[in-house]
């Protein structure tokens, strides 16, 4: 059963058609990476995944269950988490705050609630340990606004991850890093268990190729191409764009 289904999506925004009819669909376990230039129209499909936005028409299944009109929230319920291309994270807050937050609202989600001291001392032992198992145990007590951006992206990864979703979708958080920061985000992506389904927004070929079992290529609203490594770099089409030939 494929993880995410995608049939036929479209999204306009008055005059502008950012989607145009995208058919796609992502295996369990797969990482398949997003790529395209800007204005492609990829951000606007995860928000319809997501549901922060409704698809003008076709049709987006998780786990074989239509979720094309239902909430973000109970899209979360069911299993689905993202980052988001501007950063999410509350900045005059400690990282482990930031993660127990994170925790707390995937709690809520799925009606799991605690009380009292019990609850805190459980979910700040939840977020020192997902913490502990991301290398960024140093940075728990650390203002998030003093981070590098760099770590700020990881602390983004490890609040979506902190609900354990089956779906996780990554909106370019690689964008604005160092190239040594570009290689710590994509080692703790190749990290994340292979129970989680990952689709990733890059704009880097050689950051997608890095990360990808498959890449699907996006350019103004549709979907373009769609393969393994060998058959991308093959593509004509795909190298004219990144060429900015088309
Ligand atoms: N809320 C919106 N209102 C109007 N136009 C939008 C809105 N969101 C996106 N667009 C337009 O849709 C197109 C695709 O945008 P987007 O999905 O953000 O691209 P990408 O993430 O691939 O860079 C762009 O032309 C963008 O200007
Ligand atoms: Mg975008």
């Amino acid at each position: 059963m494929s993880a995410l289904s995608i049939e036929g999506v479209t999204k306009s925004f008055g005059g502008v058609q950012a989607l145009r009819g995208v058919t796609l669909s992502v295996e369990a376990g797969q990482r398949l990476v997003l790529l395209g230039p800007n204005g492609a129209g990829n951000t606007t499909l995860f928000h319809a995944i997501s549901g922060n936005i409704l698809a003008s028409s076709g049709r987006v299944a998780l786990f074989g269950e239509d979720i094309t009109r239902l909430p973000p929230d109970a899209r979360a319920r069911r299993g689905l988490a993202r980052t988001f291309q501007i950063t999410n994270l509350l900045p005059s807050l400690s990282v482990l705050d930031n993660i127990r937050l994170a925790l707390c609202g995937a709690d809520r989600l799925t009606f799991r609630f605690f009380k009292g001291m019990a609850s805190y001392r459980e979910t700040t032992s939840r977020a020192t340990r997902l913490l502990a198992d991301w290398g960024l145990a140093d940075a728990a007590d650390r203002t998030v606004r003093n981070l590098s951006y760099g770590e700020q992206r990881q602390v983004e990864v490890v609040m979506a991850i902190a609900a354990a979703p089956r779906l996780l979708l990554l909106d370019e958080p690689t964008a604005g890093l160092s190239p040594a920061e570009t290689l710590g985000l994509v080692d703790m992506v190749r990290k994340l268990p292979r129970d989680m389904t990952i689709v990733m927004i890059e704009h880097d070929m050689d950051v997608a190729f890095e990360i990808a079992d498959r890449v699907a290529v996006m350019h103004r609203g549709e979907l373009i191409a769609e393969g393994n490594e060998a058959e991308i770099r093959a593509n004509k089409q795909v190298s004219d764009i990144y060429l900015g030939l088309e």
